[in-house]
């Protein structure tokens, strides 16, 4: 029997955003791994090798990255943007992590039922189809409704917290949990983790539960206010949004579909953080007391 000595490199897509930031910082603390980042901006790839990390060029638009970047790499976490170029950014990676002789991709997917009709969902759900059909070993995370986004897409503006699907009660989870999550595959590899889906999705609060909280935590008296998918749609598509026009669809009939009540499932509890972590994951009270300070500077804008 021969025993490999070589450390297992791991990609990590998205290392400089907020989730891809959180696995690299945990993946540092182990040893026998070696991790290579990435980023589509040349300044930022700099800066990380100035800061001492292996760090490679790789832009989903663009194949002709895909190569070097991959080169001598074993494990891959998948995380895309918020546009329809995901398809083809997906599929071409898969293609060139085959090539690459990559052993195992770890994919950050959404929190749908398998015949969901919801277009982005859809698109996460063909690219996961896609993985599994390359024979490359795979594992999917499927978070729900980000805690995070409270601190950036739907943080309160003048105490008031707006959420575009009405009343409905939806499913939360921290993005530090998705990143310990994803760490932790990445790092335990395919042996412990091919073929395996795992959910994420903590506590179920509407928007009243979540301004409740947010005040106990804050001392501050913070509202909810309701508004619909047409509210979410007109703010998507107002010039200057910056929202890609097929996401921003697919946005909205993410809202339609909760509301109306299409995907009340997204308004379930699926919690798999124990079973991988073994320890629970953030409550929402416990996520939110961590970013108390934050909260305050943003109330006091
Ligand atoms: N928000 C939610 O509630 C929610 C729920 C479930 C799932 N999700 C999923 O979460 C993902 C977003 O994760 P996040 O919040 O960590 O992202 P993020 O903070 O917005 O960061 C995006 C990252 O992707 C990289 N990136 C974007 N386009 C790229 C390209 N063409 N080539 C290479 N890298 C590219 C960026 O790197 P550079 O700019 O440095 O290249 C950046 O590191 C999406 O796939 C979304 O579907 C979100």
């Amino acid at each position: 029997m021969t025993v490999s000595l070589k450390k297992p490199t791991i990609l990590v897509l998205g290392s400089t955003g907020q989730i891809g930031r959180l696995i690299v910082k945990q993946l540092e603390k182990n040893v026998d791994v070696r991790l290579r980042l990435c980023s589509r901006r040349r300044e930022a790839v700099e800066k990380l090798r100035e800061g001492g990390k292996e760090a490679v060029k790789l832009d989903l638009d663009d194949p002709s990255t895909f190569a070097l970047a991959l080169a001598g790499v074993d494990r891959a976490f998948l995380l895309t943007g918020y546009t329809v170029a995901m398809l083809t950014q997906s599929k071409t990676f898969v293609d060139a992590a085959k090539k690459a002789g990559v052993k195992h991709i770890v994919h950050l997917g959404i929190f749908g039922q398998w015949d969901t009709t919801d277009p982005h969902f859809v698109w996460h759900q063909m690219i996961e189809t896609y993985i599994k059909a390359s024979g490359i070993a795979w594992t999917n995370l499927h978070p729900n409704v980000f805690m995070d986004n409270l601190l950036s897409a739907t943080t309160p503006k003048g105490n008031k917290i707006i959420l575009y699907w009405g009343t409905a009660r939806v499913g939360w989870v921290a993005v530090s949990d998705i990143a310990a999550m994803a760490a932790t595959i990445l790092h335990q590899g395919p042996e412990a983790h091919d073929g395996r889906d795992y959910w994420m999705s903590t506590e179920v609060l509407d928007g009243s539960g979540v301004a409740s909280i947010l005040s106990e935590i804050t001392d501050r008296s913070i509202t909810f206010s309701p508004k619909g998918p047409e509210d979410f749609q007109a703010l998507v598509s107002a010039p200057g949004s910056g929202a890609e026009p097929w996401y921003a669809e697919g946005g909205t009939d993410f809202m339609r579909q909760v509301a109306d009540g299409r995907m009340g499932y997204i308004g379930t509890i699926r919690d798999d953080v124990p079973y991988v972590l073994g320890r629970p994951a953030l409550t929402f009270r416990e996520w939110a007391t961590k970013h108390k300070e934050e909260f305050l500077e943003i109330l006091s804008r």
